[in-house]
């Protein structure tokens, strides 16, 4: 009887400490969390980036991350976009909730840049006292990140700005030597992903990362909706998430949510009927992927099940790099208006103009410093992708 009272009081005490007790596991202090989540893009074509962060915030709110312990990097161009036949709402998967209702605009806009990103994640003092969120996290806690968006080699690109791979690197690093964790996990989305981390990430600073794909691989919008024109998810961000909403979080480690990642690791690239590989990768101190997800993520009620059926997701696949040119194809194709259909027919064409152009330049910069590599072909270096070995140059 005695431990019975003694245990209620210790629930009684804890619930009670946490402002979300009604969303929490009882007896679960997820006050050591902290989440920050970034949808680096903006525009209607990279719909799917806003869309899972909108997604993931809820899940883990439910989850019992409080809500000043998650932070949301969103550009908010989305929900009240003029191409959205539904206004103020976003969704994540066909058939699936308004995932946009109640997500807080703590970082949106001109906001969502490289700077602020690594000031927030490092607990800027000048952002906190002009009352914006940071994680002001301290030695006992854990930090998960994730990013999403469009990425080239050893950089991921903001709608506003780039962040190179060094200066995130180097933010882990001195967020270590400044005792701003215990341990810190970061996903990153995006084409080349792996390259933020690749022979960067040193494996002693109590930082593990996952990437969807390997150095020299595209990463893919996923889950086209033809009544929105657009991809509404990612490939690998949704795998996460599914991987989350269908796993024991206290069970569930984040070694084998990479070994799912593994294990679906091929996209249907629908429009050009081909199929992709994608390699997650894992990087860091590998001994974290032992811990599980609810150590950083939070605690799943009992008992919450998936309201959306996952088998009428569509499984079409775009590289992001070419989503721009596969929605104006899409869009040419689906059009019986001839007038419209020749508006996109030469949106398109200058799209195709543009890579012309790049391209072109591109080559003649190269033919320019062949004498410098005589050992590489033009044509190899232009079509190969070689691996960065001098980052600050
Ligand atoms: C990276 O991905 C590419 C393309 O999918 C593949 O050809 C290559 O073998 C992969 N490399 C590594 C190291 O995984
Ligand atoms: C790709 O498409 C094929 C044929 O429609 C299907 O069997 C397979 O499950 C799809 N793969 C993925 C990853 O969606």
């Amino acid at each position: 009887m005695f431990v019975i009272l003694l245990l209620l009081s210790v629930l009684y005490v804890t619930v009670n400490a946490l402002p979300f007790g009604d969303q929490l596991v009882p007896g679960v202090d997820n006050s050591n969390k902290w989440v920050v989540l970034c949808s680096g893009s903006n525009g209607w074509g990279n719909y799917g980036d806003q869309a899972i962060v909108y997604r993931a915030y809820h899940l883990f709110r439910s989850y019992g991350i409080p809500e000043d312990h998650i932070i949301v990097f969103h550009y908010d161009d989305i929900a009240y976009n003029s191409e959205n036949p539904t206004p103020g709402v976003v969704i994540n998967e066909i058939g699936g909730p308004n995932v946009y209702k109640g997500v807080p605009k703590d970082y949106t806009g001109e906001d969502v840049n490289p700077k602020t990103f690594l000031k927030v994640i490092q607990g800027d003092k000048e952002l906190a006292n002009q009352g914006k969120k940071v994680v002001k996290s301290g030695p006992n806690d854990h930090v998960f990140l994730y990013f999403g968006d469009h990425g080239s080699p050893n950089m991921v690109i903001f709608s506003n700005g780039v962040l190179h791979a060094d200066e995130l690197n180097n933010a882990f690093i001195s967020m270590h030597k400044n005792n701003r964790f215990a341990k810190l996990s970061i996903y990153v989305d995006t084409c080349y992903s792996g390259s933020m981390f690749h022979k960067i990430l040193p494996d002693n600073i109590n930082v593990y990362a996952t990437s969807s794909s390997n150095y020299t691989e595209l990463s893919w919008f996923w889950n086209y909706d033809d009544k929105l024109h657009t991809y509404i998810s990612s490939f690998f961000a949704n795998n996460w998430l599914v991987n989350d909403e269908e796993n024991d979080l206290d069970k569930e480690t984040l070694q084998k949510q990479f070994e799912y990642f593994k294990e679906h690791s091929i996209v249907n690239y629908t429009q050009y009927h081909t199929t992709h590989p994608i390699h997650a990768q894992q990087f860091g101190d590998l001994s974290i992927s032992k811990l599980t997800v609810s150590q950083f993520l939070g605690h799943k009620p009992k008992g919450q099940t998936n309201t959306v059926t996952k088998s009428e997701q569509n499984n079409d696949a775009v590289n992001k790099w070419d989503v721009s040119l596969d929605l104006l194809q899409r869009r040419i194709d689906e059009t019986e208006d001839i007038d419209e259909k020749n508006g996109y027919l030469q949106k398109l064409e200058n799209l195709y103009k543009g890579r012309q152009y790049v391209d072109k330049h591109m080559t003649e910069y190269v033919n320019s410093i062949q004498h410098l590599m005589p050992n590489i072909a033009t044509n190899a270096i232009l079509h190969t992708k070689q691996e960065l070995n001098n980052r600050h140059c």
